[in-house]
């Protein structure tokens, strides 16, 4: 078990297009390690942006993030994104060209290992998500559930600690995006990640230990889930 980490969003502040566009105001939210929380809110209240922000793929204008107590303004963005953070996101964002085998070991590339040992690797996350019959398959054959399990095997090639799913199952009918959401959470029981998964659907953040709320830039706990 990989475990997961505790994350500290403190007073964060995010404009886009010169302070016109403000999508953050003062979010604040704590995840304990190992927490599943979700993330609701209408659509362009900030929710990506959050998840982008806590994934250090942009940075805040204002406030700070830290991971395991460390600030991630003091971190290499790309080595912790690679070592601790599994991004799955609505569109799949999988490589057409590639099949589901070599789509699963691309965050694997540039890290040392072999490539029979990244096979090996990918294989088995294939196998986990259930798709072990699918290697060989690429992304255009794929049914969108298809295509967003491939997603999460690559999202946890790396083991991360921290998984962050921006509105996975978005696309996905209603009994697909089960399957999805039972998988997470399997995942995540069995490696003690810490989630934090933005939906749009009541029933899906239900299914969460708990249900964080982005409502006008500000991040509040729903009650009484
Ligand atoms: N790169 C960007 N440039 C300009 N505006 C952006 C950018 N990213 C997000 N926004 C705006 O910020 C607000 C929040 O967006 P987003 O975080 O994507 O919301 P959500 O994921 O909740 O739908 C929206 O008004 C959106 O248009
Ligand atoms: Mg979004």
């Amino acid at each position: 078990m990989s475990g997961g980490v505790d994350v500290a969003v403190d007073g964060v502040g995010k404009a886009f297009e010169g302070g016109r566009i403000r999508a953050l105001v003062d979010a604040s939210l704590r995840l304990a390690p190992g927490e599943f929380a979700s993330l609701m809110g209408p659509s362009g209240s900030g929710k990506s942006t959050l998840l982008n922000l806590i994934g250090a793929l942009d940075q805040p204008d204002r406030g700070t993030i830290s991971v395991d107590g460390a600030a991630l303004e003091t971190l290499d963005a790309a080595k912790y994104r690679a070592a601790t953070v599994g991004f799955v996101f609505q569109f799949h964002n999988l490589i057409p060209t590639l099949t589901a085998l070599e789509n699963v070991q691309v965050p694997m590339l540039g890290r040392g290992a072999a490539r029979s040992v990244r096979e090996e690797r990918a294989r088995s996350l294939l196998h986990e998500v259930g798709l072990a019959r699918r290697e060989r398959s690429f992304p255009g054959t794929l049914s969108g559930g298809e295509r967003q399990r491939v997603a999460l095997a690559r999202a946890l090639a790396n083991e991360p600690r921290l998984l962050l799913a921006d509105e996975p199952t978005g696309s996905l009918d209603s009994e697909t995006e089960a399957q999805v959401l039972a998988l997470i959470e399997r995942v995540r029981a069995e490696r003690g990640m810490t989630v934090l998964l933005v939906t749009n659907e009541a029933g899906v953040a239900r299914s969460a230990e708990r249900a964080l709320h982005l409502l006008d830039g500000h991040v509040q706990e729903v009650e009484g889930e």
